[in-house]
């Protein structure tokens, strides 16, 4: 039988992507190779949010000519955003890559290597360019594949992302995104409710609805919004072993009253919002094309606090954007400080090829600056972290066990050489005592040591020990 391995990178949308596909071609008689190495088919599902992401593709891919040269048969495809965005050029940089596939063309990906393996060429299967073509026709070439799911494609059998939103038409100027996923569209409740239903049906006991502007989730045949959604969602949770719904990641323009109600009305639903600010200074939140100032995001964040008390707010935050200034900095510093993020993902802008921002603008802040800027905002943000974690102590918090420790704070990458499911490992006795991680209602990472058998179920743990991104139970 032949086999296959697929490398992941990136955000939540590539990890369902490469299960989608790791799915798809279990069905269709692959098996997973042991190591990359071994593979018959080597599969790069890639990112090209920030430059270091493709840099550090296109080096992996380089270590592979050798053995492209040795193993002439083994076939070497790269999808994901990055192939939507270099296309050709990958061909180019590393000619010994027969297959390029962008995100709205995996459902293409099996009979594109049936025809490499038949012999045909190199294969390459992109949807069209957004620049001078109207949205519905590019929308339309962006594919949706969501086929049904299979628990053994997953990392982590009591988890699932569900997509519920393709896409962005947000065009913030720094960002590559709406060009390689295209078109914002929202998948029918219909089909998102069955599928949820069939992950319950399969283990799963928390789903992550995902979308790269969640908080706009709207589907025009019912008129359903993401409120709507949620409340859907909560009735399976009622009747079934589903305990729990997340969504990421929002947008604070359409975060409305009624999710915010939905989030505290709804039992199932956690208190937990990914919210990202990108910057506290209005003229960069201008500059970015974000659609809102500061004090807009405060106002949302205040609504959040009152209506949901206790929930957990997150935000991304670029650093070093054109023109940024030592004062525009130390504004997004002020706003991690009133607000209190549970945590932020910090990043140095990295000017992308075919956004405004590459076209207008010099990236004029140097990457001395960025790193400074980046550490100081870190260490603030460390800081409020750890104090938030410090109330845990002491608390009796309730969890899922989602596996060992030694998989903790790793995102759940497909072809990752570790075990697929800590339950499910061979052989493991289910009454050894290990290691184990969960996660709280919140979203904080609990570690504390329990038999491997509640794996996979929601338990009370008391916190005795905390320090910023990890909580210790009992
Ligand atoms: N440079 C740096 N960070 C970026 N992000 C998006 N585009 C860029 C870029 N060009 C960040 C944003 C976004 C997160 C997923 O990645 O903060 O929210
Ligand atoms: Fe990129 Fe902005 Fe869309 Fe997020 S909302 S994916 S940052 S364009």
């Amino acid at each position: 039988m032949p086999t296959f391995y697929i490398e992941t990178v990136g955000c939540q949308m590539n990890v369902l992507d490469s299960e989608l596909v790791v799915a798809t071609l279990l069905k269709d008689g692959w098996t997973q190779a042991e190591s990359l190495k071994k593979a018959d088919l080597i599969l790069f599902n890639t990112c090209s949010i920030r430059a270091h992401a493709e840099d550090k593709i296109y080096s992996a891919l380089g270590r592979l000519r050798l053995v492209k040269e040795a193993h002439p048969e083994k076939i070497i495809g790269v999808m994901g955003c990055m192939a939507q965005k270099d296309n050709s050029l990958i061909f180019r940089r590393a000619p010994f890559v027969e297959l390029v596939c962008g995100p709205g063309q995996i459902a293409r990906l099996p009979e594109l290597i049936q025809r490499i393996r038949d012999g045909k060429g190199p294969q390459m299967e992109l949807s069209l360019e957004r620049k001078g073509r109207s949205r519905h026709e590019v929308g339309s070439s962006f594919s949706f594949y969501d086929p049904m799911r299979v628990r053994t494609a997953r990392q982590n059998p009591y988890q699932a992302f569900v997509r519920v939103m393709f896409g962005c038409d947000q065009f913030c100027t720094y960002c590559i995104v709406p060009y390689v996923r295209g078109p914002e569209q929202s998948r029918p409740v219909d089909e998102i409710l069955a599928e949820v239903r069939q992950l319950v049906d399969q283990g799963c006991k928390e789903v992550t609805l995902i979308g790269q502007t969640v908080s706009k989730y709207h589907d025009l045949t019912t008129g359903t919004r993401l409120s709507g959604l949620l409340e859907q969602c909560e009735k399976i949770a009622e009747t079934t072993p589903l305990e729990r719904i997340r969504f990421v990641t929002s947008h604070p323009n359409s975060m409305t009253q009624d999710l915010f109600e939905a989030v505290r009305d709804l039992p199932h639903v956690m208190p937990y919002f990914h919210v990202p600010a990108q910057s506290g200074s209005n003229a960069q939140l201008k500059k970015m094309n974000r659609g809102y100032t500061v004090e807009k995001y405060r106002e949302v964040c205040q609504q959040i606090r009152e209506i949901v008390p206790g929930s957990a707010i997150t935000s991304d935050f670029i650093v070093g954007f054109c023109d940024e200034s030592e004062e525009d900095f130390q504004q997004t510093v002020d706003l991690v400080r009133e607000v209190r993020f549970k945590n932020s993902f910090i990043f140095k802008f990295s000017p992308r090829e075919g956004t405004k921002a590459y076209e207008l603008w010099e990236d004029n802040v140097p990457d001395e600056v960025k790193k400074r800027r980046n550490n100081e905002l870190l260490a603030v943000q460390n800081q409020i972290s750890g104090e938030d974690s410090q109330k845990f102590v002491g608390q009796e918090v309730e969890i899922l066990v989602e596996g060992t420790s030694k998989n903790a704070n790793k995102l759940p990458v497909l072809g990752d050489s570790g075990d697929s499911s800590d339950a499910a490992e061979a052989g493991a006795d289910p009454n050894e005592v290990v290691q184990l991680t969960g996660n709280t209602p919140s979203n904080h990472i609990v570690v504390f040591d329990g038999p491997r058998s509640l794996i996979g179920q929601m338990k009370k743990v008391k916190i005795v020990k905390a320090n910023p991104f990890t909580l210790f139970g009992e």
